[in-house]
């Protein structure tokens, strides 16, 4: 097989993997890194901006590369039964790795608050999906007290495995840049992902990969933002529901990404997120999910701060097709319905 092996056997010496490690692959990571004019043209002064697409995972979203880690760390260790809570992407990946494994998933969801294709994936996998009266804070907190209790195996990213397996993405940016970027931006929920990115960073730099380290920034929804303000927020609210979280797991590690990469915590409102996820698409081709689309409204917002000549990435989460409800609402001025079968009302449209 010469095909791309997967993230595991790929960086399997940075992994902590050995030959004993049953590897449950879906062939995840080697997401393309793409050059969006529209979007340096915007920020202007020379910089060059690039999006790491990682919505074209097997699942549609970064959580394939730490969950190819952990499902393979959990056979590994014996488990049979993986549980998580998720605002959707991290139930999608966990019930198609978890079967992929022969392993039983259960996901604990807020019952209506999750994107309409997450729920889809996460059924047909097969797992077993448990939609809670309460938000990811609260389901989060339950599969805490699950694992505790009983023989299963948590998968959220509070699992270190599942940072490792994320790591990996930061190795691939800087194999297609040849360097690191100067800025990493990055949409923020758990802030599982930033602390991801930024051990892959640290640990390519230390076996010579890099010469530089980025500046870590992160973007969390205004409504949403405890780790902007410092303060728990007991009901988030945003269109971007993937990162509607009021209390963080790994908040304490995102600060410490901060204050090492001379990083920021900044937030963008539900409007600066839909302009920069219209953008992409209908500029630069690119669909992304609302939720990845914060990483690009936060450096539009900065713009003003970005140095000249920088080069700058900025990580798309999540596919796009795992909220149709947001692309049709947030595209609908494009959206003529009720149109008469014949040449003359559809040149009208045309503006013929
Ligand atoms: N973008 C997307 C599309 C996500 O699904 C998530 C998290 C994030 C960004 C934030 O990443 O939590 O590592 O800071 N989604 C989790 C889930 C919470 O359940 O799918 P983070």
């Amino acid at each position: 097989f010469q095909g791309w092996p997967g993230l595991i056997r790929k960086y399997a010496k940075y992994l902590p993997v050995s030959d004993q490690t049953p590897v449950v692959t879906l062939h995840e990571g080697n997401t393309p890194l793409i050059p969006v004019p529209a979007i340096s043209d915007r920020v202007g002064r020379d910089v060059k901006v690039y999006v790491k697409y990682d919505g074209l995972n097997p699942t549609g979203s970064f959580k394939d590369r730490g969950m190819t880690m952990a499902i393979s760390k959990a056979k590994e260790a014996g488990a049979t039964t993986v549980i998580c809570a998720s605002t959707g992407n991290t139930s999608a990946a966990a019930a198609a790795y978890a079967k992929r494994g022969g392993l039983r998933a259960f996901v604990l969801i807020p019952d209506g608050k999750i994107a309409l294709g997450k729920l889809g994936q996460a059924l047909i996998y097969g797992a077993e999906v448990i939609a809670i009266d309460g938000n990811f804070d609260k389901a989060l907190e339950l599969v805490r007290q699950m694992a505790d209790q009983y023989p299963i195996t948590l998968v959220n990213s509070i699992n270190p495995y599942r940072i490792e397996g994320q790591k990996t993405a930061a190795f691939e940016v800087i194999e297609a840049l040849g360097e690191a970027p100067d800025w990493l931006c990055i949409p923020v929920g758990n802030a599982g992902n930033i602390t991801a990115y930024w051990t892959g960073f640290r640990q390519y730099q230390e076996a010579g990969k890099s010469q530089k380290l980025p500046r870590m920034m992160g973007f969390q929804a205004a409504g949403s933002a405890p780790i902007v303000t410092g303060k728990m927020v007991e009901h988030p609210e945003t269109v971007a529901t993937a990162i509607r979280i009021g209390n963080p797991a790994n908040w304490t590690r995102a600060i410490a990404v901060q204050t090492e990469s001379g990083g920021a915590f900044n937030s963008v409102t539900d409007e600066e997120i839909m302009n920069a996820y219209r953008i992409l698409a209908g500029e630069e081709g690119v669909f992304c999910e609302p939720a990845s689309a914060a990483s690009v409204a936060g450096l539009l917002k900065l713009s003003d701060q970005v140095p000249t000549g920088a080069t700058i990435v900025c990580v798309l989460t999540g596919n796009g097709l795992k909220d149709p409800d947001a692309a049709i609402k947030g595209a609908n001025q494009h959206f003529h319905q009720g149109i008469a079968p014949d040449p003359a009302s559809i040149a009208k449209i045309m503006g013929f």
